[in-house]
């Protein structure tokens, strides 16, 4: 028998596109011979839609693919999905596409608990620890890794006394940064070379999220790492460095994904002593947080050869064209292999929260 594998794309962060992307990639590539393949969107506005095909992705206001804005047809209910007409949609695992708010942080994993779905990636607690920065920072410090150090401002204290906050923040010295606790594609962050540009950073920032940090600006190489979970053990792949090129000063929306001006050296160009010391921090950061199934870690390298740790994804952008997929086919496994061994590894793990 098939396994019946619920992909869930779309959400209500900022980056629903990347996630239908993701999902577009996955659906094409899954093993049809073990797996039957199920599209499950939510809307930008929370809905949950039973989409009959990838053909029904809308384009998005930047021209990427989108789940259209319309009612739900879908509920959950205790044998998985019910559609509209009450009839229940058997699925077996779900695969939970999701990146940021309200997928990559713990709240689809919980919902999933609660009908016992197995389903890939980390549980409830790692992906939203890994979600804030303010919460994940200090845990990488207590194992001994080095972190960049910062404050955070709340928007309320912000809004409270502005000058005692901009004061503690010019406090860790220029350059620094500013950027929400818990969003991802760059988005809200910024580089603050003086006093002056205080005040416009952390307003901005306040857009996306009321938990701002300020941080110290580490000058290094970005080096990322996949861990991936084969039997219940972390691997780590070979690394890549992101280049990013001019006129960008580091790695923002725009280098992320708009312009193409950023190169990925895979595998980086590192000596092997490096490459082994990255490798292990991004399997301690892992194992750290308590995560599953797969995350992305990403590094500072500093010209003293300091390993700084500056974030980890518990799910990463999943294109065929992404960081983490281009790392694993570096290392030994196609992007359909890796969607096997992602499903394989939620359908081994136990299905109870108190594991
Ligand atoms: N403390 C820092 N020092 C140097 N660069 C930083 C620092 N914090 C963020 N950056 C830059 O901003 C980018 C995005 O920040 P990051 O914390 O990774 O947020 P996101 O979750 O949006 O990816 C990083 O890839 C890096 O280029
Ligand atoms: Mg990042």
């Amino acid at each position: 028998m098939k396994k019946r594998v619920a992909i869930i794309c779309g959400g209500r962060s900022s980056e629903h596109e990347i996630s239908c992307i993701s999902a577009l990639g996955v659906i094409a590539a899954i093993d049809k011979r073990e797996f039957e393949p199920i599209l499950i969107g939510i809307s930008r506005a929370g809905a949950l839609i039973h989409l009959q095909g990838s053909s029904e992705f809308v384009d998005g206001e930047s021209g990427l693919p989108s789940v259209p804005d319309i009612a739900s047809n879908l509920s959950f209910g205790n044998d998985g999905f019910l559609s509209d007409s009450k009839k229940s949609i058997g699925i077996d695992v779900v695969f939970p596409l999701l990146h940021g708010a309200y997928g990559e942080d713990g709240t689809i994993q919980g919902l999933l608990e609660m009908f016992d779905i197995p389903y890939v990636g980390s549980g409830v607690l790692a992906s939203s620890v890994a979600m804030d920065k303010t919460f994940a920072k200090p845990i990488y410090a207590d194992f001994g890794m080095d972190v960049a150090d910062g404050i955070t401002v709340h928007e309320k204290d912000w809004r409270s006394n502005k000058s005692l906050e901009v004061a503690k923040v010019s406090a860790l010295g220029f350059p620094l940064f500013i950027k929400p606790a818990r969003s991802g594609s760059s988005r809200g962050t910024y580089k603050v070379k003086d006093s002056s540009q205080i005040e416009t950073a952390i307003d901005s920032a306040h857009k996306f999220d009321p938990k701002v940090m300020a941080e110290v600006a580490i000058t290094g190489r970005e080096i990322e790492c996949a861990v991936l979970e084969i039997d219940g053990r972390p691997q780590a792949s070979v690394l890549a460095e992101i280049k990013v090129n001019p006129p960008h000063e580091f790695y923002d929306f725009e280098a992320k994904y708009l312009d193409g001006s950023t190169n990925f050296e895979i595998p980086a160009d590192l000596s092997t002593s490096l490459t082994e010391r990255i490798r292990s921090a991004a399997i301690a950061a892992f194992s750290a947080l308590g995560c599953e199934g797969l995350a992305r870690v990403d590094f500072f390298l500093t010209e003293d050869e300091k390993i700084v740790i500056n974030e980890l994804n518990t799910m990463p952008g999943f294109t065929p064209r992404s960081v983490f997929p281009m790392l694993w086919q570096a290392t030994d496994k196609s992007y359909s292999e890796l969607i096997t061994q992602l499903i394989t590894s939620a359908l081994q793990r136990s299905k109870n929260v108190i594991r």
